[in-house]
């Protein structure tokens, strides 16, 4: 109610800076409207909606309701992650509900090309995630149809883990197969993006930093965004 959303932010960003993608995984479960404002305060430009399914990961969180609850809440880009078998079944539901990115697991479908198809008929933005023990080479062929690539940095399901440094040779190569191919995604890493890692995440080419715990966990949200930043 009352806002207007960031709508420049599906195409345009700051060139110089990463986006920072905060994710209510992290979140106080029985308080969604204050992290969200907390989000919206903080200069983050979308918020990650982790969507687990307690089979194709080890968790379960929450569905599209709780999106569209939270949609008139803020203008951020709403960035639904979903780790879910069979996603096909929810990629209406989650676009009705307010999505402007929804990415899925490669690993988690059979038709991915189809889905991704599908996405963007809904007039969404397509993204595809792999875990890190997915090569780039498995998602080769689905690249002229993203408009995310989604590198996760642990092994999903639980925020506060320790990223694994060599899935960050999968964005650069992911950058390298973009300019080579004058592709246009942009390349979002998920999975212990903090303090300490966000050189290393930002130098490998990164444009999209999802964050959990470093985000909810600090005191200062707005300091934690410009650090990530960098
Ligand atoms: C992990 C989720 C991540 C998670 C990241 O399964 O996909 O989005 O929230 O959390 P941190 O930043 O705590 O590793
Ligand atoms: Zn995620």
């Amino acid at each position: 109610m009352g806002f207007t959303r960031k709508e420049s932010n599906i195409i345009i960003k700051d060139m110089t800076k990463p986006i920072i993608a905060p994710s209510l995984l992290s979140a106080d479960f029985s308080n969604f409207a204050t992290a969200v404002a907390d989000i919206n305060t903080s200069k983050a430009e979308w918020i990650h909606f982790d969507i687990m399914d307690g089979k194709f990961v080890p968790n379960i969180t929450f569905g599209p309701k709780t999106v569209s609850d939270l949609r008139a809440k803020s203008s951020c880009i709403f960035d639904v992650h979903l780790m879910v078998y069979e996603p096909q079944f929810f990629i209406e539901e989650f676009a009705e509900a307010g999505a402007d990115y929804i990415t899925f697991h490669t690993e988690a479908a059979i038709h991915s090309h189809k889905f991704l198809i599908n996405i963007r008929k809904l007039g969404k933005k397509a993204g595809i995630s792999i875990v890190p023990s997915t090569p780039i080479i498995c998602i080769e062929p689905l690249l002229p149809f993203i408009d995310l690539a989604l590198v996760m940095t642990v092994n999903p399901g639980f925020g506060g883990q320790e990223l694994i440094p060599e899935c960050l040779e999968k964005v650069k190569t992911l950058a390298k197969i973009r300019s080579e191919r004058s592709f246009s995604y942009l390349i979002s890493v998920d999975g212990g993006v903090n303090e300490k890692t966000a050189p290393y995440i930002r130098e490998a080419g990164t444009d999209v930093l999802v964050t959990g715990a470093s985000f909810f966990n600090a005191p200062d949200k707005t300091a934690i965004v410009a650090q990530l930043k960098g």
